[in-house]
Parts: C-alpha cells; sequence; structure tokens
C-alpha cells in the first residue's frame, strides 16, 4: 500500500511529521510513504502549486494524507498560482466526492466546545457532504439587467446520479455506526432538494437496516446546537454541508481536533485536517498534530481495510488526552512534537 504523504506549507509539515512517526510506529509491513510537494512549498520550488509529479504520486497513491496550504507569501499571486488551487485541483482531478467530517467531543475536552459541557458532551456523528456538485459547480455569472441594474446569480442543480452516489455513502456510513440516518435539504421551498429527498427515499430501499429521517437546512442548523446528540450521520448536498459541518466542528472543541476524509466511488481518498496552514503559528512548534492523527486513523479504516489500526490510533489519542496532554489551543503547553511523543507513549 502506497500512502502519499502531501506536507504543504505553514503547519502542514510539522503535523504530518508527527503523523508520519505514529503510522511508522504502527509497524504495518505493508505500508510504503513517498512525499511531494504541494501549496506554496511547491509553487516556491516549481512555479506550480500542483506540479505533475505531485498529481502522478496522488494519483499512483492507494490513499493520501495531506497537511494544509495557504502561504500568505503566495497571496498576490494570480489565482490558479495560488496555494489552495492544489486542494481543489486534487478533489477534482481525482473525482473526490463525498467529504466525511465525523464531530466528537473527546470527553477530556468538554470545556473546549462553544456548548455547555452537558450538551457538547453529546456529540458525535459523521456529516457527509457532497463536495463536486450544487450551486458550486453550475452555471454562474453577473449580468445587467433591462433596467440597467447588477444582478449576479449561480444555478443550483443535482443530478439523480449525482443524489443517489452521496446518498448510498450516507448509508453506508450509517450502516457502519448506528444506523441512523438523517438527510438534510429545503424540500419545502427547492427543486433540487425534492429530487434530492425523492433519490434518498429510492435509495433507502437498499438499506432496511438504517432509520432514515429528513430535516429543512434551517431545523437542522437549529437541532445542532440544541441537541446534538440526536445525531448519527447528516447527508447532504455541498453548499449545506459546507456550512453545517463548520458549525458541528466548532460544538466539538478545538480546530486542532478534527480530521476529515475525501472519498472517489472506489474509496481511494484524501485524508486532511480541517484546519489550514495557521501562518500565525507557523514553524513555532505550537500546532495540534492530533487532527493529522485522527485523519491517518479515518485513512486506515475507509481506503486500507485496517480498522484495528485505525482504533489503536483514536484509543492511543484518547489516552494522550487523559493523561493531560494539551497543545497551546487546548489551553496547555506541549509542542507539536510532545504531543506526538504523548501519543506515541500511548500506542506502545
Ligand atoms: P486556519 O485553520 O489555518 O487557522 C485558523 C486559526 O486556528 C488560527 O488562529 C490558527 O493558528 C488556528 N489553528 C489552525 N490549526 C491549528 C492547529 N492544528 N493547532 C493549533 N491551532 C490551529 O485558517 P485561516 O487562518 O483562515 O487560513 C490560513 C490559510 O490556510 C489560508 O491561506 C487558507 O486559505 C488556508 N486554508 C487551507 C485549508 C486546506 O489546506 N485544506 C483549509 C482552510 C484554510
Ligand atoms: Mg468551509
Amino acid at each position: 500500500m502506497l500512502i502519499a504523504l502531501l506536507p504543504g506549507d505553514g503547519i502542514g509539515p510539522e503535523v504530518i511529521a508527527e503523523t508520519r512517526r505514529v503510522l511508522e510506529a504502527l509497524s504495518l509491513d505493508s505500508l510504503h510513504f513517498e512525499e511531494a510537494l504541494v501549496g506554496g512549498a511547491a509553487y516556491k520550488a516549481t512555479g506550480h502549486p500542483l506540479p505533475p509529479e505531485t498529481l502522478d504520486l496522488a494519483r499512483r497513491a492507494d490513499a493520501i494524507l495531506f497537511g494544509a496550504v495557504g502561504d500568505p507569501d503566495c497571496d498576490a499571486l494570480e489565482r490558479h498560482l495560488r496555494p489552495e488551487q492544489a486542494i481543489l485541483g486534487l478533489r477534482k482531478e481525482l473525482g473526490l466526492f463525498a467529504n466525511l467530517r465525523p464531530a466528537k467531543l473527546f470527553p477530556e475536552l468538554a470545556d473546549a466546545s462553544a456548548l455547555r459541557p452537558e450538551v457538547a458532551s453529546q456529540i458525535d456523528m459523521v456529516i457527509v457532504r457532497e463536495l463536486n456538485g450544487d450551486v458550486y459547480f453550475g452555471e454562474k455569472g453577473m449580468r445587467t439587467t433591462a433596467d440597467g441594474k447588477r444582478e449576479g446569480y449561480d444555478i443550483m442543480s443535482y443530478d439523480e446520479d449525482e443524489v443517489r452516489r452521496i446518498a448510498r455513502v450516507g448509508f453506508e456510513t450509517a450502516m457502519a455506526r448506528g444506523k441512523k440516518l438523517c438527510s438534510v435539504d429545503k424540500a419545502n421551498v427547492l427543486e433540487t432538494s425534492q429530487l434530492w429527498r425523492d433519490v434518498v427515499i429510492e435509495t433507502a430501499q437498499e438499506y432496511p437496516d438504517v432509520a432514515l429521517s429528513h430535516m429543512y437546512v434551517d431545523n437542522a442548523a437549529m437541532q445542532l446546537v440544541r441537541n446534538p446528540g440526536q445525531f448519527d450521520v447528516i447527508v447532504t448536498g455541498n453548499l449545506f454541508g459546507d456550512i453545517l459541518s463548520d458549525q458541528a466542528s466548532m460544538c466539538a472543541g478545538s480546530i486542532g481536533m478534527l480530521p476529515s476524509a475525501s472519498l472517489d466511488s472506489a474509496q481511494k481518498g484524501l485524508y486532511e485536517p480541517i484546519h489550514g496552514s495557521a501562518p500565525d503559528i507557523a514553524g513555532q512548534g505550537k500546532a495540534n498534530p492530533l487532527a493529522t492523527i485522527l485523519s491517518a486513523a479515518m485513512m486506515l479504516r475507509y481506503s486500507l481495510n485496517h480498522a484495528t489500526a485505525a482504533d489503536r490510533i483514536e484509543r492511543a489519542v484518547a489516552m494522550a488526552l487523559a493523561n493531560g496532554a494539551r497543545s497551546p489551543d487546548l489551553g496547555g503547553t506541549l509542542s507539536t512534537r510532545e504531543m506526538g511523543d504523548a501519543v506515541l507513549a500511548a500506542l506502545t
């Protein structure tokens, strides 16, 4: 199994280095690593944020572990040369249409949530967000109306195949967890959502063991704060998922804790922390590596068929936290390396 390591820029290389140590400590003979430049680091070396060698490695690899990109030195560049184009390019080139974001509060971090501890402690869910369609990819533009006003427009659309494939990811994710799926839409107003709901209901026939419910997105936003414990798996479109997944992640504590997966139809995936390259703390050893380490656990589970190794990593992270390991974002003083050490100690 080949793992492409794409550290990127900013804190990316720091958090990937700790994650690589954790993966190597598992001593799985079948894992091999190859590293390539991406984002600001690639631009500085080659003049392009996603060089052909990097894309080639990503295509050859069985899974991709991505750090972060967003070097502010590149802020003045044209849009297609900016570091963020690398992650968008990888998602598009590899057909990564399903974004999975688990949000779970480690009990030790109950006071880090934006919610009251007794509410936050119930959070344990996965948001499955469609990533290749919706209003982001429909026809868009600016025009002038007959009476001379400027008008912007973005067309929202989904076809039934796009909905079916993401619905299946939602049902499969629910099957592997608590067998509850909540589909979030705005079917009372949007035709796109009516199709979404119809196709999700059709797909449910393939998964008789999953309890399916539907919720309007405005209500879902409220319920995520009021009673997040009611959710097991949420499946939703690109726009609603963008907003709800950020909301759910803040309910669950620090941005430095949360992993994500972006999958194609063959369970090949790109795994990355939800945070960016954090230029404000880059190079200072202050970054929390746990989001990336937990992303590696997701990679082992979803793409590499190593569920036991994934469990081991997740248990080691929980144990490190229980032992008091805290980086500055969690109110402590441990460096990135020391957080890695704490996980390694718990692993062995
Ligand atoms: P950010 O996530 O990089 O940072 C937001 C805040 O959280 C900062 O104060 C940062 O210090 C802190 N933070 C983030 N990760 C942390 C960690 N692991 N440990 C401790 N503290 C952490 O978001 P921001 O500042 O909006 O964006 C910075 C750059 O990253 C931008 O260029 C943005 O475009 C890019 N970005 C890249 C992403 C990616 O590579 N997938 C995702 C989000 C943003
Ligand atoms: Mg977002």
